[in-house]
């Protein structure tokens, strides 16, 4: 069974691995990972984990600056399809709610067209295209949804 935690740092190297698997632009550092972490701690943020038993199979961060920022969500690519991606997600909104905020932000890949499909499904809508926003020819999609 998935479960949700939010994540301590002793997570952090393990969250590395999941990341350069499922690799889109481009790996991250510990010493990179250790400042999001830091940066998305309660109240202004939240940094969650999702685990099937001991295994940690994914991870989200989200931040609040006016509204509530999606920064980061990734699940190993062999757990994917399994609903860890929807309950990260989940998790990390009801803690926007708590906050009180109103809507959900998010910036994808505008060819991670897996990544467009998991956040429309979940209720996401397409409100601006960044265009080379993470290089040339790397457009962003920014999603938005009311929570
Ligand atoms: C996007 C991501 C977080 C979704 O996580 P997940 O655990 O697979 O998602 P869930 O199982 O909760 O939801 C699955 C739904 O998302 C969509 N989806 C996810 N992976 C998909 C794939 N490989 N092909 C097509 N649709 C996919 C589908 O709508 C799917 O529903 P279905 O299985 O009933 O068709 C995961 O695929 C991932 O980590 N991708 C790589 C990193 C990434 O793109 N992160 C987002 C960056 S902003």
């Amino acid at each position: 069974m998935i479960k949700t935690r939010k994540a301590t740092e002793e997570d952090l190297p393990k969250l590395i691995r999941i990341n350069k698997e499922v690799g889109l632009l481009r790996p991250l550092r510990l010493s990179k990972l250790k400042k999001i972490f830091r940066d998305h701690q309660p109240p202004k943020g939240y940094f969650v984990v999702a685990e099937e038993g001991k295994k940690l199979i994914g991870w989200g961060a989200c931040e609040t600056r006016t509204n509530w920022y999606i920064h980061h969500l990734y699940v190993s690519a062999k757990y994917q399809r399994k609903g860890a991606g929807t309950l990260l997600l989940k998790k990390m909104e009801a803690q926007g709610r708590r906050q009180k905020k109103k809507m959900a932000w998010l910036k994808t890949l505008h060819s991670n067209w897996r990544a467009v499909q998991f956040y429309s499904r979940n209720g996401y809508k397409i409100t601006k295209i960044i265009k080379n926003k993470w290089g040339k020819g790397k457009h962003a999609f920014l999603m938005k949804k009311k929570l």
